[in-house]
Parts: structure tokens; sequence; C-alpha cells
């Protein structure tokens, strides 16, 4: 049984069929509180304080932004400048740049008069599609944690270990990276989550522990200094994270603190899987370390941490001596070189240009290029 937190939506179209009612992330998981955005600026301000957050959900979150902009007005002038506003919000999840050009290629044929409710309409459907999609990795990442299941003790839990929050608070419904992870406690395998915390911003330690206890899935958290320690060990069997961009060769950026993770991976001879949609796969690049904008985020996320304290009150602490300077990058990149695989809704592919070309039926990336193709 889920409880009602199990259940609460990451975003949904309100009852009143036009405002957008979202889970605000940045309060979780000491307050789940639903906010309304009416307006363009408000579901720009929702991606960009991060109230709403990963790869899938600011893209649908986008979508319905160009939804709301344009019941303010429907002009072209109108739909190119929410398009511009909701792009330059975060920089590294190209997700947002696929579902701002597909709602802009699908509204700007139609007359300004239909296009209001041909917004709505394609955002919602993005929004069921992604439920949709996210079941088929989790499917898909089912079959590869059975495998894995098979090397282990009789009645031993398959060790799975993830990093940030590709969860189905990130997406909508069952996440990326947890995807295999619900499916699997759903089949009732015996599965045990590493959740490493995810400093700065500790959406392992705030979302995915909390959306892990809100179905009941087993899980510990560890600091993220702890992964390579653990798979030195043998206590953990697979690592599988979620993407916020992947280049056409198989490059992935995602959480800083991912590349550390991979690495390790790889010394230990730990299977390191990412998951993802088609929507992450930005199709013009290469080589992720040279062509993917990392996102350069406030030095106070690294200096401060917040929480709640004894009386439940939200506080902000300081960690380090005053005006220590610090340096906030909000991802990484994990060569393809050290991806076992990539886990899509299309099914399970090694992370190479001609895996994924195949995968999705698109040319193969020229090789020898730069980093745009
Ligand atoms: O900065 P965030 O919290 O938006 O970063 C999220 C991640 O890195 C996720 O792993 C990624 O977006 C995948 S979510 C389906």
């Amino acid at each position: 049984m889920r409880s009602p937190v199990a259940s609460q939506k990451s975003l949904r179209l309100a009852p009143d069929g036009v405002s957008v009612l979202i889970l605000d992330q940045t309060l979780l998981p000491h307050e789940v509180r639903t906010v309304r955005l009416r307006t363009l600026a408000q579901a720009a301000r929702a991606i960009r304080t991060m109230q709403v957050r990963g790869s899938n959900l600011i893209g649908v979150t986008a979508a319905f932004g160009i939804a709301l902009a344009l019941r303010a007005d429907p002009s072209d002038a109108a739909l190119e400048a929410a398009h511009a506003t909701l792009l330059e919000t975060r920089p590294t999840a190209v997700n947002l740049r696929w579902a701002l050009d597909l709602m802009r290629e699908h509204l700007r044929p139609l007359p300004p008069g239909h296009r209001v409710a041909a917004a709505y309409s394609r955002a919602a459907a993005l929004l069921d599609e992604d439920v949709a999609i996210n079941r088929s990795i989790g499917d898909h990442g089912l079959a590869i944690l059975r495998r894995l299941l098979r090397d282990r003790p009789a009645g031993q839990p398959l060790r799975v270990m993830t990093h940030c929050n590709a969860g189905r608070i990130a997406t909508l419904d069952w996440g990326t990276a947890t995807a295999p992870v619900y499916r699997a406690h759903e089949e009732g395998l015996p599965i045990h989550v590493w959740v490493s915390e995810t400093r700065p911003r500790n959406q392992g330690a705030a979302l995915t522990a909390w959306e892990l206890g809100g179905r009941g899935v087993p899980h510990t958290l560890v600091a993220d200094n702890a992964a390579g320690h653990l798979m030195q060990h043998g206590l953990v069997d697979v690592v599988i994270v979620g993407a916020d961009r992947v280049t056409a060769r198989g490059d992935v950026a995602n959480k800083i603190g991912t590349y550390l993770k991979a690495l390790a991976a790889r010394e230990h001879a730990v299977p390191f899987y990412v998951a993802f949609v088609g929507g992450s796969v930005d199709w013009t690049l290469r080589d992720g370390v040279r062509g993917i904008p990392i996102e350069q985020r406030s030095p106070r996320e690294v200096t401060h941490i917040t929480g709640v304290d004894a009386d439940g009150r939200r506080v902000e602490v300081r960690l380090t001596p005053e005006g220590t300077p610090a340096r906030n990058d909000g991802f990484d990149v994990t060569p393809a070189r050290l991806i076992t695989g990539l886990i899509t809704e299309r099914g399970v592919c090694r992370a190479s240009a001609a895996a994924l070309a195949r995968l999705y039926g698109r040319p193969v990336a020229a090789r020898g290029s730069g980093p745009r193709l």
C-alpha cells in the first residue's frame, strides 16, 4: 500500500484546468507543500529556484509554462519570448530545450486563437507520456536487476547505489534511475538502496531518502565520500544514476559526484548504468566534457546547509569560516567508456554512438568532429 506521501504528484494540472500545481521540492522532506503556478514568470521561477527539478520534470514544467504564457498573449512574439525565458532558467538538462522546441514546433503553425488549448493538451500529453516512458525504463532495468540478483546468495538483497534524485519526484511517478528499483520492489524482489547524500544540495538525503521511505523501499543513507569504500568492500552490486544530458556517443552529464562514482565502479568492476528518456539525448554533441554546459551555482550552497532544528523550524547554518571562497559546479560528465549500459524507454544499449543511434533510429554521429556536430 502506498502512503499518501508516496503518491503525491510532483506536478499536475489544477482542477480549474488552467493553473499548475507543483510539489515545492525546496521544502522537502520537512514540509509537503503544493504551490500553484499561474503565470510564465512563476513557472520560470519554479524551475530556476528548483521548486521543480530533475531533467524530466523541468521539461514538463516548461511545457506548461508555455501554455501559461499563451493564456496572457497567444502571439508569435509571446511564444518566442516564453521559449527564451524558460530556456535560460537552467543550462545543463537538455530536456528543457527538447520540451520547449517540441511545444514551439507544435504551436507556431496554429492560428493564435487556437494556441492556448493546443498548448495545454500537448503539455498534458507530455506529462502522461512521461509516466509511461519511465515505467518502460523500469521494465528494462528490472531485467538487469533480476540477472544481477542471481549472483547474490539466496535471500540476500541486491545492493543498488544511486546518486542525487532521479526519482519519481524528478519525473512523473516512477523516476528514471529509481524505476527499476520500484519495479523490483513491486515484484517482491529483495532490494536495498545505498542513497548518497549528494552535497551540496543534498537531493539524495532529502529527496531520494524521502521517496524511497514513502514507498517502503529498504535504503541506507551514506555520505558521498563513502561510495568508493563501499565498492572496495564488495557492498555495492550495481550503480544506477539518472542523466541531465546524454551526448550522441553516450557521455553523460548528471549531478556533481556521478563521475567519481563511475571511476570507483570501474576500479571495482561494479556495473554502472545510466537511466534516462529520449528527451535527455543531445544529438548535436559528441564530446560531453568539452560540449555540455555545466551549471555554476551559488557558493552559498557549499558554505551553508539548511535543515530543521529540534522544534521543526527551518534553519540555514554556515559550515565554513566566514567569507570562505567556494565554487559550486552543479554537474559533471561521465565519459561513455565508464558506463556499462544505458537504460532507456526503448531498451538497454551500450554507451556508444552506434548503439544509441540504432536504438533511436537516428544517423550515427560523425567521428572526430568537434564538440558540436
Ligand atoms: O540539480 P537537479 O536536482 O535538478 O539535478 C538532478 C539530477 O542530476 C538528476 O539525476 C537528473 O536530472 C535526472 S532526473 C530524471
